[in-house]
């Protein structure tokens, strides 16, 4: 999108880089950033020169580490060849260490100075908090005082932050997050993650929406009637119950992926090519979203017995909303955010569903003897990228009787295209230096402003569901 990319990337490639993993060993290291970092080294999408650097608590050596590494991807199936896999890992080292201790970022700072010195220039570096978002703050603090994130000049070489979400646990603690991490470093170095937004599945909302007049003009609350967006999982929650238990649905997915879906879809029209107007866009949408007429948060039977999580837990794994935008756009229109795991399906996607316009086929044939649906736009992102358009057609016959057909596009990419995964996305864009796909302060305060009041127990009371159900409203209604 930033005209200048092509001249950063080449930027990008003469640069030695050096990427700092927070919570190296942890599991979304493991699950994501290992694959991702080997899939842009193979595609030759990481700066020539580069290194990373795992930390966490474990003692390993460099050596323990760079076999950890090897092992995490053969675990996940990687089918990339041995010698590619081997080359990659022997640019990992790591360094043990407490992240509530400066120690441990005096020794990070020698690392990083050693390999200045090896290279003879000035460095990269990335900083990447892969660890809960209870360690930010001692982090950020640490990275301040001990001046890591000064090593470079800002002008033939950059210090960058990466920050995982969920960023805070409500408005207020996202607020004192947000203040803490401005002040100690300036938004160009600040990139929040919601890898979401680096799906091009997800993107292509954008292309859908803007690029093509015959939706174009019709994306607003006159021609549309609801929309729709669910991010259901089959899987639940498996080895991440401490994690899990103290965030729940509706701060894992609900405060950032799903908000961030809807803030494409409905945005203003904008100057696409401008990263800052793209935020401010989805920011806006955030800001006008009305308190939810109707909010359900469930659980599913089991989940209290998963390690790491409290016998009397009262986390939900499910939610529902519905609400609407006070936007000219938007008012009026029926939202709905669902979101769960442990579900019967899974299946991430959007429904829009236009008006009926009910006079007009009936105007132009002289009969009424038909039955007609609204035309329904289906985009769904995962598990395959598919487009659906319901269109009603003539039935074939002697009368004019009417029928419901779909067009649809399955829209993968093709086997010898590289096509980036939303992690590989997130890094490569933060070592470009483009920001399009972070998410900024202002949208985060936005999307906590809308979830934090429904976070409170007393206020949305939690429903029991059966692991494989449906949904839950149809538990509710029934
Ligand atoms: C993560 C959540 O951010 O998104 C997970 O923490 C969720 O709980 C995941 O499963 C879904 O992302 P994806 O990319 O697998 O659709």
């Amino acid at each position: 999108m930033d005209k200048n990319l092509s001249l950063r990337q080449n930027q990008m490639e003469e640069s030695p880089t050096v990427i700092s993993i927070f919570g190296g060993t942890g599991d979304l290291a493991q699950t994501k950033l290992f694959s991702a970092l080997l899939d842009l080294f193979a595609h030759g999408a990481l700066p020539n020169k580069f290194k990373v650097i795992g930390i966490s608590r474990k003692n390993l050596s460099d050596q323990e580490y760079q076999t950890f590494v090897a092992d995490s991807l053969k675990s996940k199936g990687c089918d990339y060849r041995g010698e590619i896999v081997k080359k990659f890992c022997d640019h990992f080292s790591y360094l043990a260490g407490n992240f509530d201790d400066e120690v441990t970022f005096h020794c990070l700072g020698e690392s990083l100075k050693e390999f200045d010195r090896s290279t003879g220039q000035c460095t990269n570096k990335l900083f990447y908090l892969a660890v809960p978002p209870n360690l930010y703050r001692s982090i950020f603090r640490y990275l301040d005082e001990s001046k890591l994130m000064k090593l470079c000049d800002g002008v033939t070489s950059w210090s960058r932050i990466l920050v995982e979400k969920p960023f805070g646990r409500d408005l207020a603690t996202a607020e004192a997050l947000e203040k803490d991490l401005c002040s100690r470093f300036l938004e160009e170095q600040i990139y929040r993650i919601d890898h979401y937004l680096a799906k091009d599945a997800i993107e292509n909302i954008i292309a859908l929406r803007f690029a093509n007049t015959v939706l174009a003009d019709s994306w607003h609350g006159e021609q549309i009637e609801s929309i729709k967006i669910r991010l259901f999982e089959t899987k639940d929650v498996s080895s991440r119950g401490s994690f899990y238990d103290g965030v729940g649905a509706l701060r894992d997915v609900g405060q950032n992926h799903v908000l961030q879906i809807l803030a494409l879809l409905t945005m203003d029209p904008l100057d696409i090519e401008k990263v800052d107007s793209l935020r401010q866009a989805r920011a806006a949408v955030l800001r006008s979203l009305t308190a939810p007429t109707k909010v359900i948060r469930g659980q599913y039977v089991g989940y209290q017995e998963t390690k790491g999580v409290e016998p009397n837990s009262n986390t939900e794994t499910y939610f529902k909303i519905e609400t609407k935008l006070d936007t000219d756009r938007w008012r009026n229109v029926p939202i709905t955010l669902e979101a769960g795991k442990a579900l019967a399906q899974n299946i991430n996607d959007v429904v829009v569903t236009f008006k009926d316009r009910k006079n007009s086929a009936a105007a132009t044939t002289g009969s009424n003897n038909f039955s007609r649906q609204s035309n329904i736009l289906t985009i769904q992102f995962s598990p395959e990228q598919r487009i659906t358009l319901t269109v009603s057609v003539k039935k074939p016959g002697f009368s004019f009787a009417l029928e419901s057909r779909e067009l649809e596009l399955m829209h993968s990419p093709a086997l010898d295209v590289y096509s980036p995964e939303a992690y590989e996305r997130v890094l490569y864009d933060c070592i470009v230096g483009d920001q399009t796909r972070f998410v900024s302060g202002q949208e985060v305060m936005a999307a906590w402003r809308f979830i934090t009041p429904l976070l409170e127990e007393t206020v949305t009371p939690l429903v029991k569901y059966e692991p494989g159900s449906a949904g839950v409203d149809t538990l509710i209604d029934n």
